[in-house]
């Protein structure tokens, strides 16, 4: 596994990588990925996340059914959460299941770049046909997709706006 960033190199470094190489990334490099995601924190600690790894050929062109945006990763995850485990706020029954995947998600894409990996955080997909693809049980809510490969070139990220335009002080 190549060495990993300084947090500063990783938050200024990752971008939205949209294309691999055909090599699959290796056993210890997922691992630490996924493990970056366990620790991820959770509304209550609730750990609703449950994380699908799809790597078996067959499976990563049927997910193409569900989605323009695997980019022919060799490893795709889809971030889901069990809405039977995440947490649900007394005051309004909202559910923070999708929150949980979210963060989970950050750490993992995170995670990918400290090692020199790319990722794209992928909403762009179909929600029946992926539930229907993957066999989910009904509980289980995707919420986005992670395809991770080595990255074909390296890009800066995108633009942002000025903090002045996103930060109220009051
Ligand atoms: C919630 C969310 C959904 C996104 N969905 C997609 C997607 O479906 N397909 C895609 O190519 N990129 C997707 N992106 C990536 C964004 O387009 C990207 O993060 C943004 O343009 C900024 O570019 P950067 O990540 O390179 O900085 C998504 C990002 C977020 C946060």
């Amino acid at each position: 596994m190549n060495s990993k960033k300084e947090f500063d190199q990783v938050i200024n470094e990752r971008f939205s990588c949209r294309s691999f190489t055909s090599d699959r990334i290796k056993m210890e490099e997922l691992n630490y990925i996924l493990e970056a995601g366990r620790l991820a924190p959770t509304a209550k600690n609730k750990q609703s996340e449950r994380i699908i790894v799809v790597e078996n050929e067959n499976l990563l062109e049927k997910l193409k059914e569900a989605t323009p945006c695997t980019f022919d990763a060799k490893t795709v995850l889809i971030v889901c959460y069990d809405k039977n485990a995440c947490w649900i706020r007394s005051t309004d029954g909202k559910y923070h299941g999708e929150i949980d995947a979210t963060i989970v998600a950050t750490h993992m894409m995170l995670a990918a770049t400290s090692i020199n990996l790319g990722s794209t955080f992928v909403c762009a997909f179909n929600y029946d046909i992926l539930k229907n693809v993957l066999d989910l049980p009904e509980n289980f809510i995707p919420v986005c997709m992670l395809p991770i490969g080595y990255p074909k070139e390296i890009k800066p990220h995108n633009t942002r706006l000025d903090l002045e335009d996103i930060v109220i002080y009051k």
